[in-house]
């Protein structure tokens, strides 16, 4: 296994570098919404000045040159203080998360940080999944988030029909032929919708002119954690060489205390929440953990200072099927909501 640092990236078939740990933002709210959901603070640390390719070369600054805020106050005086260990670069934003402006704002804010650092997702809900819908929707993204591009934009679920399905993904392929997206990709699909997904893309390839014109998947969104490793989408996705995001990595907070974790993160010095981000890492996942702690922010990062064994990665994992979130995989290919 190769060393993974917090600038770990994984190479898309798009080309394009993802960092392989990122920042999921569902039930994050901007501190200006007036909404019934608790106010949220993220932050982010980002150093600018550090070059990926040669950060341990370059001393790591004392204090946070700077804090990228989602939402227009943030960050306590006491996070602040610290010595920071976190840099997150990856955002998981989605439409139905209502905080794209939030997340657009926080990048845009920081004139500094050089845009192609920063990972951006951002999601197109059940709703839009048709080819007329896609299209507004990652125009209204764009205009949310006022960003030039996203970086990888995710059908969220395979609910629409066939028809939607594809007219959604050619939506998509035409936004990267435009410029305004960077990747594509799909969330919560099934096999049975993955294996449709291709014969869609080899439709449009004949119907649009040849190779490539059906586009390219790159990233495919699950929960993925040891009570739900969805073994059988992962070795679809590896066959292809795309690369997979684990939503709530942290099983939403539901198992701790479970005798194997509990004993790894004892033996480690470490907490079971990192013990769960390290397995998804060394699964060569992309974890997405959520949180709107300060703490927790900084220490879901710090787990590149200890490594499972590869017999404690297998133990980990169960054979348990326990989702905690919602299961569109089993969905039929007809299913809308
Ligand atoms: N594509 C999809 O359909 C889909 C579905 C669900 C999620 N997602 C993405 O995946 C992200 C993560 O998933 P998730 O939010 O469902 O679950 P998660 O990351 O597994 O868990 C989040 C919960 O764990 C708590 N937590 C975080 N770090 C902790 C720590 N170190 N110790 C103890 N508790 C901790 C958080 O509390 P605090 O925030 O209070 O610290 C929060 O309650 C989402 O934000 C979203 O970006 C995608």
């Amino acid at each position: 296994m190769a060393l993974l640092t917090i600038d770990t990236t994984v190479k898309l078939p798009s080309g394009y570098e993802i960092p392989q740990l990122g920042f999921g933002v569902y039930q994050t709210y901007d501190a200006s919404l007036t909404t019934p959901c608790q106010t949220i603070q993220l932050t982010i640390m980002y150093h600018p000045g550090r070059q990926r390719t040669r950060r341990d070369a370059s001393p790591r600054p004392s204090k946070p040159a700077i804090a990228m805020h989602v939402g227009p106050s943030i960050l306590t005086t006491d996070c602040l203080a610290q010595e920071p260990s976190t840099d997150w670069t990856q955002i998981d934003s989605a439409a139905f998360y209502k905080n794209e402006a939030a997340c657009g704002e926080a990048i845009r804010a920081q004139s500094s940080v050089p845009r192609e650092q920063i990972f951006i997702t951002s999601k197109i809900p059940p709703p839009a999944v048709s080819y007329q819908g896609t299209a507004a929707q990652v125009e209204s993204s764009l205009a949310e988030s006022g960003l030039e591009y996203l970086d990888l934009v995710l059908i969220h679920a395979p609910y629409g029909g066939s028809a939607n399905r594809k007219g959604a993904w050619k939506a998509l392929v035409e936004a990267v032929e435009a410029g305004k997206v960077r990747s594509i990709g799909v969330s919560n699909y099934g096999v049975h919708h993955l294996d449709e997904l291709e014969q869609h893309i080899a439709e449009l390839e004949a119907e649009r002119g040849g190779t490539g014109k059906g586009g390219v998947v790159s990233v495919g969104q699950w929960e993925i954690h040891p009570w739900c490793p969805r073994n059988d989408i992962v070795q679809w996705c590896a066959a292809r060489g795309i690369a997979v995001e684990a939503y709530s990595p942290l099983v939403q907070g539901t198992r701790w205390g479970s005798p194997v974790t509990q004993r790894l993160a004892e033996k480690y010095g470490k907490s079971e929440a990192q013990v769960l981000v390290r397995w998804s890492l060394q699964r060569g996942l992309i974890p997405l953990p959520k949180t709107v702690t300060p703490e927790r922010i900084k220490s879901n990062a710090d787990v590149y200072g200890f490594a499972l064994t590869p017999e404690e990665v297998a133990e980990v994992e169960t054979s348990e099927y326990a989702p905690v979130c919602w299961d569109p995989t089993t969905s039929t290919l007809d299913e809308c909501i």
